[in-house]
């Protein structure tokens, strides 16, 4: 009766990774119990996902191959556009989101076009290897209307990059693809918690770190500033991101917009509790379901999670 906060299956959004082949199902050392999935193996676990009254997946793609533009993104026969369709054919009900974002695709491993000689985007007086943001943006268009074409219902741009929800929604709206939602990773934080997700993705990037372009960790204004230009940009769901570390930020969030909030549990806090679970140092369900509450209590709305099927499993029990 006196009970706060609630947890749900509805909350949870499923992140899940897919790559090419068939009847592949390459386990993560690093996040127990997540796997890269072929396109018949995902439809499969996201069948699952559903029956368990999960209302939405986010997918990321690692590529057959790599280039220095992150062309399979926006190719309407890349990994992702591919386990779209896929999907939506074999789980219709199924809220299909695609993150939207080129490290997975790019050779460098950075979440769009960096300044490279020789390369066409190529600009003089700009340091080389400089993420270039407006051509990104062109690219984060065109890769989002094919994703949408391939039927996502919601384009969730991580890439940090200025005027990304923007472009986006224009890119969209200029394609008849008005009915397609943006949430955007709108204040997203240069974190050590995504290296497990690095190595499941195979998106570490190759020479420097994501600075540049990803927040400081400490900075709090700075998270509402990202956010109030999202909002203005025509972002449909706000996501803070990584969640627990950052658990002011999303209450902050929380009182000043009225938007959805989401906030991603991320591979780092998703390890760090398997690991200590793993050494009998902590209780698994015990301390994944309090620090989601937390995330609950925090003020999001949303939760990105790769515990989702299990917590549906625990709520049951
Ligand atoms: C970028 C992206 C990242 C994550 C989600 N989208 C990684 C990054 O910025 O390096 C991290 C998710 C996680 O750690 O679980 N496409």
């Amino acid at each position: 009766m006196t009970q706060e906060t609630s947890l749900k299956p509805a909350d949870l959004i499923y992140p899940m990774f897919v790559r090419p082949g068939e009847g592949i199902q390459k386990p993560i050392p690093s996040m127990p119990g997540q796997c890269q999935l072929s396109i018949d193996k995902l439809v499969g676990e996201a069948k699952r996902a559903a029956d368990l009254g999960i209302p939405a997946v986010i997918l990321f793609g690692i590529p057959e191959t790599k280039d220095a533009t992150g062309s399979d993104n926006y190719n309407p026969d890349g990994i992702v556009p591919r386990a779209i369709r896929a999907l939506k054919e074999a789980v219709p009900d199924l809220v299909v989101i695609s993150d939207m974002c080129f490290c997975e695709y790019t050779d460098h491993g950075h979440c769009g076009v960096v300044n490279t000689p020789g390369e066409k985007h190529y600009t003089t007086g700009v340091p080389d290897g400089y993420l270039l943001n407006d051509p990104t943006l062109e690219l984060l268009g065109e890769a989002s209307v094919v994703h949408a074409n391939a039927g996502a219902d919601i384009i969730a741009p991580s890439g940090m990059i200025d005027g990304m929800v923007k472009a986006i929604r224009s890119a969209l709206d200029d394609a008849s693809l008005g009915h397609v939602s943006i949430m955007s990773y709108a204040a997203k934080y240069s974190s050590g918690f995504y290296g497990p997700f690095r190595e499941a993705a195979e998106s570490a990037p190759g020479f420097g770190d994501r600075s540049q372009y990803q927040m400081d960790p400490s900075n709090r204004r700075e998270a509402l500033k990202e956010i109030e230009m999202d909002v203005a940009e025509g972002a449909d769901i706000l996501m803070v991101k990584p969640a627990m570390p950052y658990l002011d930020v999303i209450a902050a969030a929380r009182e000043k917009y009225n938007l959805p909030i989401a906030a991603y549990q991320v591979s780092g806090e998703f390890a760090m509790l398997h690991a200590a679970a793993a050494n009998d140092w902590l209780d698994l369900k015990r301390c994944a379901l309090e620090s989601l509450h937390g995330i609950k209590r925090a003020g999001a709305d949303l939760i990105l999670t790769y515990f989702a099927p299990d917590v549906v499993k625990w709520l049951e029990d």
